[in-house]
């Protein structure tokens, strides 16, 4: 963890505040950092710590853990300080950094060993306990014991929790509307990540013999390290030719040639804050006519969904005028006219006579088979509800999350003409809902043709 000011350290505890007022009464909110995963013999996956604890503390270590009652108590329990341990695995902050920046007396910062011991007595006087289960198993199958042990001893003056409530309903709920200090570091990774995009798109055409999809996320990735990312907000797709329209494509052994479409979409982290960026451009430099039809269809759509963006307007609504804009431009494509279905060994063929058949059946699938939004924060696909009572929920100020219509054209589509099979195209940006509409804050990555072309 970086060092945190004092101004930084008063968001953590005002976010705190705000969990304390939800809480209900004779409480207790309890997160553990998940322990480090093992990759493969003696080595671990890059360490990654709860965004919860994140969002309430700031702190990104392992063996570290709060419990925070609903009186405002709050116990943190973290590594001591080791110089032999440190001396193979690096400082740690310890427990004096710790109180000093959660402004907390030091007895109230224990060793996480501790942190079950402690758990287990705090348990005996709470009525609610809020914490993440289904994350872990062993953790969700050791409370439960704990408090069973508790209810068997229910003659004594002991109490024991009789509901247990995910943690999430509280602290996702808060994490969806951002705050100051989520949007500064929000900020700081969506320009980090414009920037590589926008360097990416510029150095590939230095290779008129083409570039490997493993250079450029190298390049993209080392731009992310270079400007003081942390790490990647995913792992980075980058994607040439018809690698682009697989939608989840990580495999990175491609080559794109000169008048290939690359498709990347990578985003930084940034002091545990996702960006999530998708441009699409010609390797090159410059889109063929068809490309620039295809690529000019999904920055239509794209704008007309953000400018709908404003507070009280659903992702759904968002969804839905990406989707029209897209059907309409398929319609004159002429790609929706004749339409297979799939079954285990039958192909059955639809001829839509409207728009709104196509709509109505979602035949568009075929070409865009994804959403068009999502949260962004502490995750890239971030937390919080996306409907309530059954409806899409209405957005609200504070809000973040992308807008990234797409079309995809796979090679194996040997019902559209020929030129149109191998391209992908998806365009995405990162959005702020404010007061009366929203700020596109991946702005300054560039996706106009015009712009991309004359980059230099
Ligand atoms: N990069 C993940 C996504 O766009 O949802
Ligand atoms: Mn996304
Ligand atoms: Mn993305």
């Amino acid at each position: 963890m970086e060092s945190r000011t004092a101004d930084e350290a008063s968001y953590y505890k005002e976010r705190r505040l705000m969990a304390i007022r939800k809480m209900a009464p004779k409480s207790l909110l309890v997160l553990y950092a998940p322990a480090p995963v093992e990759r493969n013999h003696d080595t671990t996956y890059p360490y990654r710590t709860s965004s919860d604890l994140l969002y309430l503390t700031g702190i990104a270590e392992d063996n570290f853990g709060i419990i925070l009652a609903s009186d405002g108590e709050l116990h943190v329990f973290c590594q001591s300080r080791d110089p032999e341990r440190e001396r193979w695995q690096g400082p740690v902050l310890g427990p004096e950094k710790i109180a000093e920046h959660l402004g907390l007396d030091r007895e109230f910062v224990h060793d996480f060993r501790e942190f079950r011991q402690e758990l287990t007595k705090k348990l005996q006087s709470c009525d609610t306990l809020y914490y993440p289960f289904g994350q872990d198993k062993n953790f969700d199958s050791w409370i439960l014991g704990e408090i069973h042990k508790l209810r068997l001893q229910a003659r004594k003056k002991i109490s024991f929790p009789e509901q247990i409530i995910h943690s999430g309903k509280i602290l996702h709920e808060l994490r969806l509307i951002k705050d100051d200090l989520d949007l500064t570091y929000l900020r700081k990774a969506v320009a980090i990540s414009s920037r590589a995009h926008n360097l990416l798109m510029a150095y590939t055409r230095r290779f008129p013999q083409g570039i490997s999809e493993a250079e450029m996320k190298a390049f993209l990735e080392r731009e992310f390290r270079r400007q003081g990312a942390e790490a990647l907000a995913y792992p980075s797709i980058v994607a040439a030719g018809q690698n682009a329209t697989i939608l989840h494509y990580e495999k990175m052994s491609g080559f794109a040639q000169s008048h290939d479409l690359v498709l990347v979409d990578a985003g930084a982290e940034y002091r545990g804050y996702a960006s999530d960026i998708t441009r699409t451009f010609p390797a090159g430099g410059k889109f063929s006519p068809l490309q620039k039809e295809i690529y000019s269809l999904v920055l239509e759509a794209q704008k007309a969904a953000i400018s709908a963006v404003k507070p009280g307007i659903s992702l759904e609504d968002i969804h839905q005028i990406a989707v029209h804009v897209l059907c309409e431009g398929l319609w004159k494509f002429g790609l929706l006219r004749k339409i297979p279905q799939f079954g285990k060994n039958t192909i059955i063929w639809h001829f839509p006579t409207s728009l709104d058949e196509v709509k109505e059946k979602e035949f568009y699938k075929l070409f865009y088979m994804h959403r068009t939004s999502h949260f962004l924060g502490l995750d890239v696909h971030d937390v919080g509800r996306y409907y309530q009572d059954e409806k899409p929920r209405p957005l609200e100020k504070g809000m973040v999350f992308t807008i990234e219509p797409g079309l995809y054209f796979p090679i194996e589509y040997d019902f559209i003409p020929e030129e149109f099979r191998g391209i992908g195209i998806r365009i995405e940006d990162d959005i702020l809902v404010t007061e009366d509409g929203c700020e596109i804050l991946t702005k300054d990555c560039r996706k106009e043709w015009q712009d991309i072309e004359n980059l230099k």
